[in-house]
C-alpha cells in the first residue's frame, strides 16, 4: 500500500523547499543552457531537480521522472518540473513555479505546485478538493460574466501554424487568450477562477500532472492527458471551467485528430 498522507506532506514540505532554493539562485544567475531558440535550462533547473529527486529515492524509493533528467514510469511515480517557466525566470518575472504530481497506476493522486516570487502553494488530493494557501478553490463557473479567458500555450513542439490556426478558432468562438509562459501555472490559475481555461497542442506531463489534479478538484473539466502512454511522450492539454468544455474540446480535437 502506498502511504499517501506521507507522500503528501513530504510534497508540500519540499515544494516550498525547493522553491526558495530556486529564489535564492536567481539572485546570482549563471548564464542559461539553450536547448533550444526558445527553450533554457539553468543551475537553478539542475539543483532543484536533483534536490526532490535524491530525496524521494531517499525517503520513499518511487520511480522519478523530471523534465531536466528524464527516468521511465513505475506503479508509484512522481513527476516533476523543477521550474516551471523557466524563461520567464531568467527574465525576472514571477510566473514560473515548482511543479510536483504523483501518480499510482494512472491515477494522479497528488498535486502540489509552489510559485515561491508570489508565495502561492497550490495543493490537491484526488477526492479532497484543491486549495491554495490552505484556503479551498474553485473554477471560475464564468461568474465574472466577461468574456472567457484562456491561457494558449505553445512550444516549438507544435507548428506555429497550428497554434495560430488555434488561436484563430478561439477568436472565432468569442474566447480571449494569452500566453504567459508556465504551463503548469496556467492550469493553477485555471483552478483557482484566474483563467477560465487552458489549451496546448502538446506539452509534457511534469508540466501537467500537478495542474490537472489542481483543475479537477476545483470542479473544473480536463481531458484524458495520460491516454497514448502521455506520462511518457506528453500529450495535448485541454482544461477548464465546465462551461467551456464543449466548444474547448471540439476547438483542439480537429486540430490534435484532424480528419
Ligand atoms: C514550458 C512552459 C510553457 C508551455 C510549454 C512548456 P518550461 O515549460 O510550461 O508555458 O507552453 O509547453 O514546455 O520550458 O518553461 O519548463
Ligand atoms: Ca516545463
Amino acid at each position: 500500500m502506498t502511504d499517501l498522507d506521507a507522500r503528501e506532506a513530504f510534497a508540500l514540505d519540499i515544494a516550498l523547499r525547493a522553491g526558495r532554493l530556486a529564489l535564492t539562485m536567481r539572485n546570482d544567475l549563471a548564464p542559461a543552457d539553450a536547448k533550444s531558440a526558445i527553450d533554457f535550462c539553468t543551475e537553478a533547473d539542475l539543483a532543484v531537480e536533483r534536490l526532490i529527486r535524491g530525496e524521494v529515492e531517499e525517503r520513499f524509493g518511487d520511480s522519478f521522472i523530471g523534465e531536466e533528467f528524464g527516468g521511465e514510469p513505475g506503479d508509484a511515480v512522481w513527476v516533476v518540473d523543477p521550474i516551471d517557466g523557466t524563461t520567464g525566470y531568467i527574465h525576472g518575472t514571477p510566473r514560473w513555479c515548482v511543479s510536483i504530481g504523483f501518480v499510482v497506476r494512472g491515477v494522479i493522486e497528488i498535486g502540489v505546485l509552489y510559485a515561491p516570487a508570489t508565495d502561492r502553494l497550490f495543493t490537491a488530493r484526488r477526492e479532497r478538493g484543491a486549495h491554495l494557501n490552505g484556503r479551498p478553490i474553485k473554477v471560475s463557473g464564468l461568474r465574472h460574466g466577461a468574456v472567457p479567458v484562456i491561457e494558449a500555450g505553445w512550444s516549438e513542439r507544435s507548428s506555429l501554424d497550428t497554434y495560430f490556426e488555434l488561436i484563430r478558432r478561439l477568436n472565432a468562438a468569442r474566447i480571449e487568450f494569452r500566453r504567459i509562459g508556465s504551463g503548469a501555472l496556467g492550469l493553477a490559475e485555471v483552478a483557482c477562477g484566474l483563467a477560465d481555461g487552458y489549451a496546448e497542442l502538446h506539452i509534457n506531463a511534469w508540466d501537467a500532472m500537478a495542474g490537472l489534479l489542481l483543475v479537477s478538484e476545483a470542479g473544473g473539466v480536463v481531458n484524458d492527458f495520460l491516454a497514448n502512454d502521455g506520462l511518457r511522450k506528453g500529450n495535448s492539454l485541454m482544461a477548464c471551467t465546465p462551461e467551456l468544455a464543449t466548444s474547448l474540446t471540439a476547438i483542439l480535437d480537429t486540430l490534435t485528430h484532424p480528419t
